[in-house]
């Protein structure tokens, strides 16, 4: 009796085996496929997934057939395209996010995948302000964006330079500094370029362990005199910090919010906010892991992030007194451009 049911375990776990065996197979096989540069030649671009960066995604572990359901056992022998996974399907796994979303007046405007590639999925941390808002360029000129916010927003291109558009136009909650890496190339006379720098740009710049740029001590987190240092040393060879005002946790609701009319709901909040504040370092395929810096230091305007300056936040005087000012006057309205400029001209940022 023991040996008859022994067997039967026995023949339950082979078929059980037999079917995770193909059940793994099938995933693979379509990454085989879809994860090897000729199917470029075979078919288009459109069907390559980069490998490294759908493995790093979540839903690699949720796996190809998962939402890729129509995907036939014959494909890609059987001659018809599979037809592509419905634009509601998000919503199957995201289920608050999709009514969220669903209850705001954008969701006429764009889908779920008009915003996010499935294939490249990244946890917000990983992702930087420059791509959240080139989601939204996509659709949205930043010419005429800047153009209608400059009309009430004093430095408009400035501040979309410095804020993800979700800031102002969804109630993301838990704002934090976020700070990228810049490389800035002088090519003689007035002419510079600065763009974010990607791994590679890092490469031939730092010697030694990149992981200890900034974060000298290699400690998990950057004080204030790591700051100072990466300062004097990297500014020299063209390396800079760019502050963006980035949100933990984001919201779906797109709207328009009152109270980012109002300068001070960043401006004029006093030194007591904005404190939290990580330097994101690039890690190829466009992914970013955060490193905390110590808490405050961005408020050193002169040698913590000489870069950044939130008036009336960051600890500078006549930054302060500006913030004051604007705080004062409750100002919805811009204060007069030309004398800002002025005020601010020689702490202002180079462009982009
Ligand atoms: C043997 C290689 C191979 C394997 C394995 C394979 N594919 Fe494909 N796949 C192709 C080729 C080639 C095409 C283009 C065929 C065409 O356009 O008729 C394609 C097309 C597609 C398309 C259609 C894109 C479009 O709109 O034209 C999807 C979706 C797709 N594959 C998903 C999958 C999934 C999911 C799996 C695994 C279950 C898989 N494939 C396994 C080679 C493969
Ligand atoms: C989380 C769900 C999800 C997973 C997991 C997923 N896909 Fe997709 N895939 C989609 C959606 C949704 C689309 C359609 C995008 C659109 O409509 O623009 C798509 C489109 C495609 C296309 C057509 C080209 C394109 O990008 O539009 C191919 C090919 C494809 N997927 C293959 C795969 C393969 C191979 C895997 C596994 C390695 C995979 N997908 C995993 C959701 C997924
Ligand atoms: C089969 C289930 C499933 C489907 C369908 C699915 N997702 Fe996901 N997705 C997940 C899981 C699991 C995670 C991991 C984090 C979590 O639980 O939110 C994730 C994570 C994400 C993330 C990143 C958040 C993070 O913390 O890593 C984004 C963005 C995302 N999904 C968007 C989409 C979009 C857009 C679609 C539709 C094309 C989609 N998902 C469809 C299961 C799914
Ligand atoms: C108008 C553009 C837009 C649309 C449409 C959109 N998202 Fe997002 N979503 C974003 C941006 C921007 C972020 C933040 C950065 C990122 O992950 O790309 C984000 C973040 C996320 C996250 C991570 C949230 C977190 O706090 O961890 C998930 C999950 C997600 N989106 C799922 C979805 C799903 C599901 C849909 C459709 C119901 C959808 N998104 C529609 C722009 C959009
Ligand atoms: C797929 C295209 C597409 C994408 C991507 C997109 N939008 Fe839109 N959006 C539209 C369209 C179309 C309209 C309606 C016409 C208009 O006002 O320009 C619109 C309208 C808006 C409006 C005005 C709504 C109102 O109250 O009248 C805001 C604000 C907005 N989008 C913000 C965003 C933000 C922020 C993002 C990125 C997270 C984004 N959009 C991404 C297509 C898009
Ligand atoms: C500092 C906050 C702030 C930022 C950052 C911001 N917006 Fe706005 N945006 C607003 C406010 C406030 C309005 C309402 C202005 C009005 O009605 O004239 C608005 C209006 C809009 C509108 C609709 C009316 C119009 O003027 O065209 C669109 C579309 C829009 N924003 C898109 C974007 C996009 C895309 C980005 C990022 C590139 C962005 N916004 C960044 C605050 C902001
Ligand atoms: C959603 C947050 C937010 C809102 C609302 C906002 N700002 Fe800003 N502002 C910022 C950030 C972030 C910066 C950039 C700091 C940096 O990168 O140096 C900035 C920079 C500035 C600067 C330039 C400082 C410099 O470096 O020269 C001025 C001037 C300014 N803001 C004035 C205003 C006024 C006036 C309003 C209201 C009409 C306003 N801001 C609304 C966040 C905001």
């Amino acid at each position: 009796m023991v040996r008859i049911v022994k067997r039967i375990a026995w023949i339950a776990g082979c078929l059980l085996l037999t079917v995770a065996v193909v059940w793994g197979m099938e995933a693979r096989e379509c990454a085989d496929c879809h994860t090897d540069t000729s199917i470029i030649e075979e078919g288009g671009c459109y069907l390559y997934i980069d490998p490294v960066q759908y493995s790093r995604t979540a839903h690699s572990e949720v796996g190809c057939p998962a939402c890729h359901k129509s995907v036939t056992d014959d494909h890609p022998d059987d001659g018809t395209r599979p037809p592509l996974p419905s634009r509601t399907i998000c919503g199957d796994c995201h289920e608050d996010v999709a009514k969220e979303y669903r209850a705001s007046a954008h969701a006429a405007n764009a889908d779920c995948v008009d915003c996010h590639n499935p294939h490249r999925v990244r946890p917000v941390a990983a992702v930087s302000g420059f791509e959240m808002n080139r989601v939204c360029t996509k659709c949205h000129d930043p010419k005429e964006v800047s153009r209608t916010h400059g009309v009430w927003l004093p430095q408009a291109e400035l501040h979309i330079e410095a804020l993800p558009c979700i800031t102002c136009h969804t109630g993301s909650k838990n704002y934090v500094i976020t700070f990228y890496i810049l490389k800035v190339e002088k090519h003689g006379g007035a002419m510079t370029k600065v763009k974010v720098a990607a791994l590679e740009d890092l490469k031939g710049i730092v010697s030694g362990k990149l992981g200890t740029l900034v974060d000298a001590d290699g400690n998990g987190t950057i004080s204030l005199a790591e700051l100072r240092a990466f300062n004097a040393s990297y500014r020299k060879k063209g390396l800079e910090l760019w502050g963006m005002m980035t949100p933990e946790h984001v919201s779906h609701s797109l709207e328009t919010l009152d109270n980012r009319w109002d300068c001070t709901f960043c401006h004029a909040s006093g030194p007591s906010a904005m404190q939290t504040s990580f330097l994101a370092f690039p890690e190829g395929q466009g992914s970013y892991r955060r490193v905390p810096i110590e808490r405050g230091a961005v408020l050193d305007a002169i040698y913590g992030t000489p870069d950044f300056y939130m008036i009336g936040v960051t600890r500078n005087r006549t930054l302060t007194i500006i913030g004051l000012i604007i705080a004062a006057a409750g100002l919805t309205v811009p204060i007069g451009h030309g004398s800002l400029r002025l005020l601010t001209m020689k702490n202002r940022k180079r462009r982009k």
